[in-house]
């Protein structure tokens, strides 16, 4: 029987994660489920987000799913450790391509955009840490886009300003820390001009896909 992949995130933003797996893998079912009545989560609190996150995983879980993709950096990178151990289905975690930006980057120089929660969380710390050594790490207020984005209101203005304010800082790598941006990746990459690489995960979710579904067979 063909696996049931479900694909989780408070938004708009995972589809793009969920579109990505259909492409990789058609023979694959893929439920793709949203919070659509709490989004954004990434002003919320680490609780929040995982009271919230917490029973619609649950949920797809016991609806026999075989793998979660939690395409959601917000909920990853600040309660995929208790999530892990309440549930017993693999899941796989997003989250923002700092150890991939720190090896691209010339400049020395990356830009995180992820929303606040994401950026506050231990595990983002962590991941400067341990990749980021000697790179700095720019981190533009996002605060709203998710918000934005999910409305289709965040104006090009906004994208523009930011970008301009990543490039005065010297960064020549883009990181998308939050699922809803890859919406914008084009404007982005338009404003950010081609000496800019600007990174996000959805190929790298669906190799790691790949490998774990190879471990369930
Ligand atoms: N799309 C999500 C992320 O990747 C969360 C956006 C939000 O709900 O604030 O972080």
């Amino acid at each position: 029987m063909n696996k049931v992949i479900g694909v989780f995130d408070s938004g708009i933003g995972g589809l793009t994660i969920a579109t990505a797996i259909r492409n990789a893998f058609p023979e694959l079912e893929v439920r793709f489920v949203n919070d659509v009545e709490h989004v954004p989560y990434g002003t919320k609190t680490k609780e929040e987000i995982l009271a919230l996150s917490y029973p619609i995983l649950k949920k797809l879980q016991d609806d026999g799913c075989d793998v979660i993709v939690v395409a959601c950096n917000t909920v990853s990178t600040t309660a995929i450790v208790e999530l892990r151990q309440k549930l017993s289905i693999p899941l796989i975690a997003l989250e923002p391509m700092v150890k991939p930006a720190a090896a691209l980057t010339k400049t020395k120089t990356i830009a995180v955009c992820a929303t606040p929660a994401t950026l506050a969380s231990k595990r983002y710390s962590d991941l400067k840490l341990e990749f980021a050594q000697g790179v700095k790490v720019v981190e533009p207020n996002c605060a709203n886009w998710a918000e934005l984005i999910e409305k289709n209101s965040l104006g090009q203005k906004q994208i523009a300003d930011t970008v301009e304010s990543i490039l005065k800082a010297g960064a020549d790598v883009i990181v998308l820390g939050c699922t809803h941006y890859h919406w914008i990746e084009q404007d982005i990459k338009k404003a950010a001009g081609d000496k800019v690489t600007v990174i996000q995960p959805e190929q790298a979710i669906v190799r790691r896909l790949k490998q774990v579904l190879e471990q369930l067979a």
